[in-house]
């Protein structure tokens, strides 16, 4: 019975993916996989394998372009027609197993880029760091448990087994809330290969940010030069031990490129109180509490005309 129904689905599905294929001009799937036993002849030893299959989204004969409908577990192990005769076991009869380091890392990949080359996602996955290092498909997905690469809250623990510098990054004081499930990893980053430098999920940094902070896009009318050019030169997104997750706290984050400015400042600002003679006993402006951004407050540019301040290119207000 079970045979039977097996065979008309085979039948029904060789009408259906030939008329498919002339509508929509897509690969043939049909002669690329290995044709062989199903899973009604792994069930009995690889229960558990089968299960998850059935439920997943590969075993669902509704995806029309899955492995449902090319050669069931064929489609990434190959024929294992000799392992089944065999009685099984790890290497019998010619199994592939695109999860194991036996396999060739291009092989194993080609056994998911048959189907998964397409797409924008992927389309730079050749010479990608990823792909060019031995990650491999499987180095972050499973087929036959849950995929806990695709779901935030438990995908930094995938990267985290070959990140440690970042899990330290991420567990600081000022950070994403990436632990918490609300930004991933894959937010900013696509694994698979991009033109963007760090596998940026956009073309740059700046555009990578600006998904969620377009407040800094501008563009404005006095604008802040390193803002434009990557947000990575003040702030480590991962995670800091400074506010906001700056890599230093100011002063010394601007010390980097500005020189300390002298007491004439502290005129053309007309600070009550104080000088901002950074060299003497008063410099607490420049060093306490928010140090330079005490007075320079828009740190990322503005558009502030200015009636008021003669000098709005310096970013107060
Ligand atoms: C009679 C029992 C039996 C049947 C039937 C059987 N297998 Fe296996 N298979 C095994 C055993 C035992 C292992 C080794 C598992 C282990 O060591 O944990 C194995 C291992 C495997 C592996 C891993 C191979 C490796 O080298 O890492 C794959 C893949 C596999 N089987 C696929 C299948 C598929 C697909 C089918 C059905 C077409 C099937 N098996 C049918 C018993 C069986
Ligand atoms: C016969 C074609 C085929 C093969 C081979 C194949 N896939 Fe898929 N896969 C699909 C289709 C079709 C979908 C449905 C989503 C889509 O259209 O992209 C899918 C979905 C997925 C998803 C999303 C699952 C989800 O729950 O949303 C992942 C991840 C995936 N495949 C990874 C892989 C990996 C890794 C391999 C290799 C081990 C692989 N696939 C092999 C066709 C295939
Ligand atoms: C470094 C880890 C990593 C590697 C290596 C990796 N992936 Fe993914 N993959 C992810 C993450 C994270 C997601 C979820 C975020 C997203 O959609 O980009 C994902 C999503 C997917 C999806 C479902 C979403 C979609 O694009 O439709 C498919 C299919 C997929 N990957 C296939 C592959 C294939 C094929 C390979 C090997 C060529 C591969 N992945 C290698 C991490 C990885
Ligand atoms: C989309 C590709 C794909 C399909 C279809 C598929 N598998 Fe797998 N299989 C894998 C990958 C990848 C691994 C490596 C472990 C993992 O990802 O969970 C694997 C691992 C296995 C293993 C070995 C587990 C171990 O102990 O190393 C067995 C057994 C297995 N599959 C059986 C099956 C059976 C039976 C079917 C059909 C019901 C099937 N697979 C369908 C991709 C696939
Ligand atoms: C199996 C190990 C492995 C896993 C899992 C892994 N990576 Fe990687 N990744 C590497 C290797 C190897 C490199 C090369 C640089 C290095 O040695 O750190 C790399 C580099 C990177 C880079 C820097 C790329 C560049 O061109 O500068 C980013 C970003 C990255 N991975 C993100 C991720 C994300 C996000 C995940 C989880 C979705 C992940 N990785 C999972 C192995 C892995
Ligand atoms: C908010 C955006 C964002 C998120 C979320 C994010 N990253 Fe990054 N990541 C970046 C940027 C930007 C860089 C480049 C930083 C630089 O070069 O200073 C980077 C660099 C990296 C690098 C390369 C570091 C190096 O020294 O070359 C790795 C590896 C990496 N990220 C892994 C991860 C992992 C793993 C996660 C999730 C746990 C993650 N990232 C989450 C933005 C992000
Ligand atoms: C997927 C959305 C997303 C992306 C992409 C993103 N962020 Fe964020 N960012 C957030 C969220 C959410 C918060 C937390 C806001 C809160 O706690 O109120 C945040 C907060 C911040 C903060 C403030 C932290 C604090 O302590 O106040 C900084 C700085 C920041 N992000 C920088 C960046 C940079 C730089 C990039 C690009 C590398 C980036 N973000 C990309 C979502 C994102
Ligand atoms: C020149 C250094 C510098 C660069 C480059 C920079 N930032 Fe900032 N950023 C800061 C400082 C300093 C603060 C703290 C501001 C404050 O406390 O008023 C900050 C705070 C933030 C905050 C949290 C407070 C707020 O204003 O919302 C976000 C979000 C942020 N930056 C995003 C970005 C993004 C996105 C980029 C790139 C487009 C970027 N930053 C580039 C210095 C910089
Ligand atoms: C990576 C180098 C870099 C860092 C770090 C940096 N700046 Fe700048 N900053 C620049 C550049 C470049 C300009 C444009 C200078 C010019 O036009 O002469 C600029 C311009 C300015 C101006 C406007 C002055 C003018 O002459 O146009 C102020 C004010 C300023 N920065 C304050 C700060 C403060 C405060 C910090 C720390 C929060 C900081 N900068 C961090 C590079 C940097
Ligand atoms: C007490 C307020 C105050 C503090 C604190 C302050 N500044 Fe300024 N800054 C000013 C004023 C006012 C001007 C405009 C001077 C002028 O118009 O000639 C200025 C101008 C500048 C300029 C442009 C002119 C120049 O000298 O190159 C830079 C760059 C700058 N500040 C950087 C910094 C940095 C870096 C810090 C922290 C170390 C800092 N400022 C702290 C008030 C302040």
């Amino acid at each position: 019975m079970a045979d039977r129904t097996r065979l008309n689905w085979g039948w029904l599905t060789g009408i259906f993916s030939s008329a498919l294929l002339s509508f929509a001009g897509l690969a043939g799937l049909s002669t690329a996989y290995a044709a062989g036993p199903g899973p009604q002849a792994c069930v009995k030893c690889h229960e558990e394998q089968v299960d998850y299959y059935g439920k997943s989204v590969h075993g669902q004969k509704g995806n029309l372009r899955g492995p449902a409908n090319a050669g069931e577990c064929s489609t990434c192990h190959g024929d294992a027609t000799e392992h089944v005769k065999a009685g099984g076991g790890r290497g019998v009869g010619g199994v592939k197993n695109p999860g194991s380091k036996l396999m060739a890392d291009d092989d194993r990949n080609a056994t998911c880029l048959g189907c998964h080359a397409g797409g924008s996602k992927r389309t730079h996955w050749d010479g990608s760091t990823h792909q060019t290092r031995g990650t491999t498909c499987t180095s972050c997905h499973t087929m036959h448990s849950k995929d806990r690469v695709l779901t935030k809250l438990t995908q930094p623990q995938v990267c985290f087994t070959c990140h440690k510098q970042q899990r330290v990054e991420i567990n600081r004081m000022f950070r994403h809330p990436i632990l918490e499930g609300k930004v991933a990893c894959s937010d900013c980053h696509n694994p698979h290969g991009s033109i963007g430098r760090a596998l940026m999920k956009r073309d740059s940094v700046v555009d990578t940010c600006f998904q969620c902070h377009a407040e800094k896009r501008g563009p404005f009318v006095h604008s802040h030069e390193p803002v434009n050019e990557d947000c990575s030169i003040c702030h480590n997104p991962h995670g800091t031990v400074a506010d906001s997750m700056l890599k230093l706290r100011p002063p010394f984050l601007c010390h980097q490129c500005h020189t300390p400015h002298g007491p004439v400042i502290a005129q053309v600002r007309g600070q009550p109180g104080q000088s901002a003679n950074i060299t003497g006993k008063s410099g607490v402006n420049v060093t306490q509490g928010r140090g330079c951004l005490n007075c320079h407050t828009q740190i990322h540019g503005t558009n502030n005309p200015s009636a008021t301040h003669p000098t709005p290119q310096f970013f107060f207000r």
